[in-house]
């Protein structure tokens, strides 16, 4: 993997790049659409091509490990053969998934041993294991296995979570750099900064990351309950001390307004379910600002779903069809409305991109900013 800082913009910290991946280039800022399952949910690959224009998709460690399973994902030839997307993933580790939704599961300095959720069975991730297993799912890009504290933690536990995290991250390079690719394409790995809402933890978590070097860098532990405000001050923090020349990732965030005060400080790449989560209940992202399908406001209105849109089906379908599908629970209305979010959020970090390279991102930003949240 490369990563070329392209430009710095002049008023803020935001950056424009381009990653290289032996699966084709990602420029930055970007968002990565979630395919938990291996799948982006209810959008052909496609369609997440053509219409939102992804240039990378996530994959769950957690979910993939406990179904399909290695054996299928092996026998498949990794997941971009068994899905059919041939542009680059990146899998998220398990330990943030074992902690939201596994049944009993137990923390040691070992690992963390859970249940499945699917069927109550035993299992056991470790920093090494779980670098196996995403070598074996095929991911481009690999991540550390970490502890994500709540947000609301206080500073013991935080601490105490940022240093299993490092020892963690200490062994699973150790068994990065010890194992080679199981197709036949290079695959990176992002360690992960930690350590809550402390701005001295989060230093030193970044210091202890930064020393390491690798092509690329994760925060994790925010937006999981602490006040915005908090999570923009963690990002800053981090943010400069983490080294300028690799890719930064804000993981799990966020709204469209996230994205763009993160951009501002420096982040590079982000993930996150709202726009397909939000997308399959109703909720529509517009660069005018939020849109609920499924208000009576929009029964007869005949107007495109977003006359500003950026994938076909914005202009295709008007609101009142959308929200008749919704009505109806016809399974279109959903896809629909996660293709119009997905297609929104690329746009929306291209456009960035595009205003970084011009340095009008600033003033584009801020106008940008008290647009989004609006309610349509
Ligand atoms: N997704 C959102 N936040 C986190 C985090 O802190 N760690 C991991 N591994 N995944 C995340």
């Amino acid at each position: 993997m490369q990563f070329t800082l392209e430009k710095t913009d002049n008023q803020t910290s935001a950056r424009a790049g381009e990653i290289i991946t032996d699966h084709g280039k990602i420029p930055t800022p970007v968002f990565m659409p979630v395919g938990t399952v291996g799948s982006v949910k209810g959008i052909h690959v496609k369609d997440l091509e053509e219409e939102v224009k992804a240039h990378i998709i996530l994959g769950n460690t957690y979910h993939l490990y406990l179904r399909p399973g290695l054996d299928v994902l092996k026998q498949a030839g990794g997941l971009h053969r068994f899905n059919g997307w041939n542009r680059p993933i990146l899998t998220d580790s398990g330990g943030f998934q074992v902690f939201s939704l596994s049944d009993k599961r137990k923390l040691s300095h070992e690992g963390a041993e859970f249940r499945s959720h699917l069927d109550g069975s035993k299992h056991m991730f470790t920093p090494e294991n779980v670098v196996d297993i995403q070598r074996v799912i095929g991911a481009d890009i690999i991540m550390a296995f970490d502890e994500c504290p709540p947000g609301d933690s206080d500073f013991k536990y935080a601490f105490q979570s940022m240093e299993l995290t490092h020892k963690w991250l200490k062994r699973g390079i150790e068994r990065f750099d010890s194992t080679d690719p199981v197709y036949d394409y290079s695959q990176t790995f992002f360690p992960i900064v930690q350590g809550g809402s402390f701005p001295e933890l989060r230093r030193k978590s970044a210091e202890y990351i930064a020393s390491f070097n690798r092509e690329g860098n994760a925060i994790g532990g925010l937006a999981v309950g602490e006040p915005e405000e908090v999570m923009y001050e963690m990002v800053e923090v981090v943010n400069d001390i983490l080294p300028e020349d690799k890719p930064r990732y804000l993981m799990g965030v966020g709204n469209p307004v996230n994205i763009l005060e993160a951009i501002s400080r420096g982040v590079d790449m982000f993930d996150c379910v709202m726009p397909t989560r939000n997308g399959r209940n109703g909720m529509l992202f517009t660069s005018r600002g939020i849109i609920n399908i499924k208000n009576e406001k929009w029964k007869a209105d005949f107007s495109p779903i977003d006359p500003d849109g950026h994938c076909s089906f914005d202009t295709l379908y008007s609101k009142s069809y959308l929200r008749h599908l919704f009505v109806s629970r016809e399974m279109l209305g959903p896809q629909i409305a996660s293709i119009h979010n997905l297609s929104f959020y690329l746009w929306l970090v291209t456009e960035a991109r595009r205003q970084i390279q011009n340095d009008t991102f600033a003033a584009w930003k801020d106008g940008m900013v008290k647009q989004l949240a609006r309610r349509l």
